[in-house]
């Protein structure tokens, strides 16, 4: 699969292992993925544009890099992408944070957008679109449609974990778009989960169910 980044430090894959367990409480679900996401936000900026400025040091001055263009935009999307964010913003705490709600509509099995909130300017931006799951992708595939329309500099998409129909789906609407996940499991379900999966993030991140 080009185009589809496996993050497999040997960190991330042990604190999805302790995430899928079934019996892993709210508390520890949600500090192990804001711990691993941190550690993928890492991963996933390694290929920022950096610019040379001078720096006045308390010695002598100096030619240093720093990171080029405008803040990055998280886009999170609801409401599990919400989980991911704080471990994002640990690794980058400038960067601005958008929001697209989307549900599937009962009778077309169409994902219908219900929020959209973004940042000012993301024509220059560079945006990394998080969902912990990236199961049909249908919902993954409408969000970056209606982001290109901002013609931002760059998007990417980050998930924890994806099932192979949902990778195929978002790479035929975008193949330009780099997918980056911790792992790749085997199906879905008919109900849409992932299998083996770790059940439903948005209830385990937020104690739902
Ligand atoms: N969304 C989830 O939260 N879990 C899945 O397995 C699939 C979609």
């Amino acid at each position: 699969m080009s185009n589809v980044h496996l993050i497999n430090h040997p960190l991330v894959q042990h604190k999805l292992t302790l995430m899928r367990r079934k019996d892993a409480s709210t508390n520890t679900f949600r500090t192990l993925l804001n711990e691993l996401s941190s550690l993928m936000a890492y991963e996933v900026t390694r290929d920022m544009p950096l610019q040379d400025i001078e720096v006045e040091t308390p010695l002598e001055t100096m030619t240093s890099k720093i990171i080029d263009g405008k803040k990055l935009v998280l886009v999170s999307i609801l409401r599990a992408g919400n989980g991911f964010l704080d471990g994002f913003l640990n690794v980058v705490p400038g960067a601005r944070v958008g929001h697209i709600g989307l549900y599937r509509d009962p009778n077309t099995l169409q994902p219908v957008e219900y929020y959209f909130k973004m940042p000012q300017e993301m024509a220059e931006r560079d945006i990394i679109v998080i969902d912990p799951m990236l199961a049909t992708g249908n919902s993954a595939a409408a969000a970056v449609t209606r982001l290109k329309q901002l013609q931002p500099r760059s998007l990417k998409f980050v998930c924890l974990l994806a099932a192979p129909e949902g990778i195929a789906t978002l790479q035929k609407a975008h193949p330009d778009v780099p997918i980056f996940t911790a792992a790749i499991d085997r199906e879905l379900n008919e109900h849409g989960y992932i299998l083996p999966g770790l059940g439903d993030a948005g209830d385990r991140i937020f104690g739902t169910k």
